[in-house]
């Protein structure tokens, strides 16, 4: 086994943490979901594609912090845009120009977009999506399918949820149109909405592409039905393709829904759709929150686009990402691993299959062995790429999951 990392920082500060805050930190960056004692909690800094931790570990991250980093870490253009409109200001009684700049970019993006509500969460704007489906429709059931965030409509671990608002959201299959379909005819006279991540991205199992014809099938469902469909794209948008994935894969929803990488980092997202449903916020639908129209993410999402714009970015990543996956399948042949090579080129996975009782001992031996050669990914939840990643910072990334497989394998073999 290669050498435990030093970590004494960080696990003292998630001691204080602990003490300050329930749990010390929040949801999926508990340690529990990493390997207890083998990861860091606290970090220091990001440069490039590689975080710093507290103790002065440096990794290369696959984890692009959930998914908001796709252009690197300290990004200077991005960041002095930002400092500039700080001193002008940013959070005031009334809007700024910059709005409507960025609003109209995204229409002009987004085959779905013909109007615009910008937020700063994707929960904020999953929620704001659910009310116009429900303030327009006037109908209550949500057929929901994937991570749509923690609010109470679609919250995954229901505590503090009452039952009442549990019971109106339905969960479908991704990629199962007949359970989709059997779901609208179980509550036929009640859907509201159909909301979906365009690609299917369970938690801890592989990610799906969406299935031929799936999307489609999606789409002459919602039709047929008379039901609002919703793409939920806060991972795929501006990463699967400018225009999010149903640019790429060509199927458009009524409303769909960004964030994450929008800003590179930066808190913004957006709600857009169909001027005949968006317009319902003119009249029943209520939205307003404090710091919804401050207008520094503004800037930095308007730095992003011009940098994702400029450098090509989708290009490229997806020309990486074929590469990468194409290398993780040579690893998964030749080392003999029992695991699912999964994802899209951004978005690339693999997960540890049951292939027998030991399986989740190999999963935690190789993310170990991984963590201390310097690779920070996640067991469950797929990686991304990132535009700063270096080649050589890609190779090496491989070459630390080949190493950490074939480690791995020598404890707990799989038998013949
Ligand atoms: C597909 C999807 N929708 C919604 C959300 C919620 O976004 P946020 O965590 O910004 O509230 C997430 C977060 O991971 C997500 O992946």
């Amino acid at each position: 086994m290669s050498k435990a990392l030093n970590l004494e920082k960080s696990l003292a500060l998630f001691e204080k943490a602990k003490e300050l805050s329930p749990g010390g930190v929040l949801g999926i960056r508990r340690p529990y979901n990493f390997v207890q004692g083998e990861y860091p909690i606290f970090l220091e800094r990001g440069y490039d594609g590689h975080i710093v931790d507290v103790d002065g570990n440096d990794y290369i991250d696959m984890l692009c912090a959930y998914g908001p980093v796709i252009l690197g870490y300290e990004e200077k253009e991005i960041n002095e845009a930002v400092k500039e409109q700080m001193d002008k200001g940013f959070c005031f009684s009334l809007v700024q120009e910059v709005q409507n700049q960025l609003e109209q970019r995204l229409v002009e993006l987004i085959p779905s977009a013909e109007m615009v509500v910008l937020a700063k969460t994707g929960s904020d704007v999953t929620s704001i999506a659910v009310r116009i489906a429900r303030g327009y429709s006037k109908k209550n059931t949500i057929l929901r399918c994937g991570y749509h965030g923690w609010h109470d409509w679609c919250v995954e671990n229901p505590g503090g949820v009452p039952q009442v608002i549990q019971d109106l959201t339905k969960e479908f299959e991704y990629g199962d149109l007949e359970d989709l379909e059997r779901k609208i005819k179980e509550n036929l006279d009640d859907v509201a909405c159909i909301i979906v991540t365009p690609v299917g991205h369970p938690t801890a199992l592989p990610v799906i592409a969406p299935p031929e014809g799936y999307l489609e099938g999606v789409r002459a469902l919602a039709d047929r039905y008379k039901i609002i469909l919703i793409f939920d794209e806060i991972r795929t948008g501006f990463r699967v393709a400018m225009g999010g994935a149903q640019e790429r894969y060509g199927v458009t929803p009524d409303i769909s829904l960004f964030g994450k990488a929008m800003a590179n980092g930066y808190p913004i997202s957006a709600c857009v759709g169909k001027k005949e449903y968006m317009k319902i916020m003119e009249s029943e639908v209520f939205v307003s929150s404090t710091f919804f129209p401050n207008s520094l993410e503004m800037v930095a999402s308007m730095k992003t686009l011009d940098i994702l714009e400029r450098e090509k970015v989708v290009e490229v990543m997806w020309e990486r990402g074929t590469w990468y996956l194409e290398e993780l399948e040579k690893i998964k042949a030749e080392t003999g691993a029992p695991v699912t090579v999964s994802g899209i080129p951004p978005m690339p996975y693999i997960t540890f299959d049951k292939a027998d009782d030991v399986y989740k001992q190999r999963r935690t031996l190789f993310f170990t062995e991984v963590i201390r050669r310097g690779l920070f990914i996640q067991p469950y939840h797929h990686w991304y790429i990132a535009h700063r990643h270096t080649d050589e910072d890609l190779k090496r990334s491989l070459q630390i999951i080949r190493e950490s497989m074939e480690e791995t394998l020598k404890v707990y073999p799989v038998k013949k």
